[in-house]
């Protein structure tokens, strides 16, 4: 008898794609809401193929206690692979896939920052709810008068110039693997120009360990008096003690964040009555020029189901070949 997949981190609106998915694969998939660790993998039937999402941390002992329990394949229903340690991975002999989902919903929802943090939404926002209809601390910028600064032009970034270019904007990118085919839409630039000569700088590079704050204070230094950034890439991109300290000087006019450092130790959870302990996160969020999202822009109906889909695809090939699509060692 085959395993069944087992899936951790499984959300209510997860459970349409889940079941439609073991129909149409005729397989068997186990879900949890709970994230992966030993008290519920002890609970769950025997298994060689494992879904998580971000929210379970697999460091090198739990990829341990996961090869200990005859654990071969292990796949995340995210982009993103920096809560997986490859090299334990290696050692223990675990295959690990991610997916690969369209960039739109993260690219739409960038230019939706993009577009709030300049023309000051969250104060105007904030104030239209109160009854305070005046204008004062509202004038915003036009996009298209903007220098835009792209850092990173894989999928995402790439989508993003595309989606700005017809605003008229003048943008500027930095990117180890400049890509031909943005030739006439950006300018590729050394990361100190694109700092230099942008009024906003958004970030889609990956969460590799050459990338880990590399919005530190040394390069905000660098940015115009006024300029504003956007992350909707990885959280430990930013140095948060120097944006912030960026923002209580006033050097930087504002951030729209829909990441921070550790966000999913508090985003996607109701915590309401419970204690933030994240200083950082609780102190941007209470700028009035930082809008702080929770690590939403990829949480699109196509998005979710592409999720499921391509982790339990990667998870049978890599069953039926020792290979996938979507492998990531
Ligand atoms: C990813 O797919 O890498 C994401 O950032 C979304 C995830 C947190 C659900």
């Amino acid at each position: 008898m085959t395993d069944p997949i087992v899936a951790f981190d499984v959300r209510p609106d997860e459970m349409d794609d889940i079941y439609r998915c073991a129909t149409s694969r005729n397989c068997e998939i186990v879900t949890r809401p709970a994230s992966l660790s030993a008290a519920v993998l002890a609970d769950v039937p025997h298994t060689d193929a494992i879904s998580i999402l971000g929210n379970s941390k697999v460091d090198a002992d739990v990829m341990k206690m996961l090869a200990d329990r005859g654990v071969r394949y292990l796949s995340t229903r995210t982009v993103g692979f920096d809560h997986i340690d490859l090299d334990a991975a290696r050692e223990y002999g675990v295959k690990v896939a991610h997916v690969m989902y369209p960039p739109n919903s993260v690219a739409e929802y960038t230019v939706m920052l993009i577009l709030m943090t300049l023309r000051r939404m969250k104060l105007v926002m904030h104030r239209a709810g109160i009854q305070d209809f005046s204008l004062v601390g509202s004038q915003g910028k036009e996009l298209g008068n903007s220098t835009v600064g792209i850092i990173g032009t894989g999928r995402i970034g790439t989508m993003v110039a595309e989606l700005v270019k017809p605003f008229g904007s003048r943008i500027l990118a930095y990117d180890p693997l400049p890509k031909d085919s943005l030739q006439g839409v950006v300018e590729y630039v050394d990361f100190d120009t694109l700092m230099r000569e942008s009024d906003l700088v958004t970030l889609h590079a990956p969460a590799a360990p050459e990338n880990h704050h590399m919005i530190n204070a040394e390069a905000i230094k660098k940015m115009q008096p006024g300029s504003v950034i956007v992350n909707c890439g990885r959280g430990d991109l930013i140095e948060p003690e120097a944006l912030i300290a960026a923002l209580e000087s006033g050097h930087l006019a504002g951030a729209a964040l829909d990441v921070v450092e550790n966000d999913l130790d508090y985003f996607h959870r109701d915590v309401r009555f419970g204690t933030i302990r994240h200083r950082n996160l609780v102190l941007l969020r209470s700028f009035p020029n930082v809008l702080v999202t929770p690590h939403i822009a990829f949480y699109t109906r196509e998005v979710v189901s592409a999720m499921v889909e391509q982790s339990v695809d990667s998870l049978l090939e890599l069953r039926k070949n020792g290979s996938s699509s979507f492998d990531v060692n």
